[in-house]
């Protein structure tokens, strides 16, 4: 059956969180090394950023380096920074275009330092655009954000500024370095693993997962809006009955 995808203009999710899965299999199948399919995965991006745009998704998280991807062999390391930088160089004047707003969480320091600047500069340029913020996660790891959250807090009691009864939810959301994002509503991960890999554990207790095995580099806006459509099927229910949902509709 062909997958519907005449979408509802007031139930796009606001917050979409991709893992962009599975460049290294699509470039091996063309007997390609694996820079060859990252490569192509810049496309992808492209096309799904400006998909969303276009839907009026006003968020778009998008995990380009975990942490632990800094085990990956230097070769591939460094190509996928060098990649970065150019496409962050070249794609700047795209983002003013189109009104989106740059960011990042992770820990970029420790990213190289021609990298960092090419990311401060587009961050700075396109900081008053309204239309959709892009958020790369770069030596990003939920459990490294949730530690730091954890130590900040920690501190703040240490010093006397929060008693224990402050530790909440939304203090804790509040020290995450996603406090300024709403929680996803939609998490997609390409490729055909069903994993979540250390990607927004905190912030993703209750959204929607989609998992497509389309490659990343294959992934295209007419992929965005089937998995937005398969999205709109389904009831969010936030722990409650399907009868409690409905009476509120
Ligand atoms: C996962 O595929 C992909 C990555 C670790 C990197 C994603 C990076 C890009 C798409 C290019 C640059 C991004 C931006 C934002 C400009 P994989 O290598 O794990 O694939 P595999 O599972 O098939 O080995």
């Amino acid at each position: 059956m062909p997958i519907d995808t005449t979408l509802d203009k007031n139930r796009i999710p606001r917050h979409i969180a991709v893992i962009m899965d599975g460049n290294g299999r699509w470039a091996k199948k063309q007997g390609k090394f694996r820079v060859f399919g990252h490569q192509h995965g810049v496309q992808s991006v492209k096309d799904i950023t400006e998909g969303a745009a276009e839907l009026g998704v006003e968020y778009l998280t998008l995990y380009a380096f975990s942490t632990e991807n800094w085990n990956r062999p230097k070769i591939e390391v460094n190509a996928l920074m060098t990649l970065l930088v150019k496409t962050i160089k070249r794609e700047t004047e795209t983002l003013m275009k189109n009104q989106i707003r740059l960011t990042t969480i992770g820990q970029v320091d420790t990213l190289p330092k021609d990298c960092q600047e090419e990311l401060r500069q587009a961050i700075e340029a396109t900081k008053d655009n309204t239309r959709m913020a892009l958020i790369l996660a770069l030596s990003y790891s939920a459990k490294w954000d949730i530690v730091n959250s954890v130590k900040e807090i920690a501190q703040r009691y240490k010093h006397g500024e929060i008693a224990l009864e402050d530790i909440d939810e939304e203090l804790i959301s509040g020290s995450l370095s996603t406090r300024t994002i709403p929680d996803p509503d939609l998490m997609i991960r390409t490729s055909g693993e069903h994993r979540i890999s250390n990607y927004l554990l905190w912030e993703m207790a209750y959204s929607e997962f989609y998992f497509t095995d389309v490659l990343w580099p294959d992934f295209r806006k007419e992929h965005l809006h089937e998995a937005i459509a398969n999205y709109q099927q389904r009831e969010r229910r936030f722990g409650k009955t399907g009868e409690q949902v409905s009476e509120v509709k």
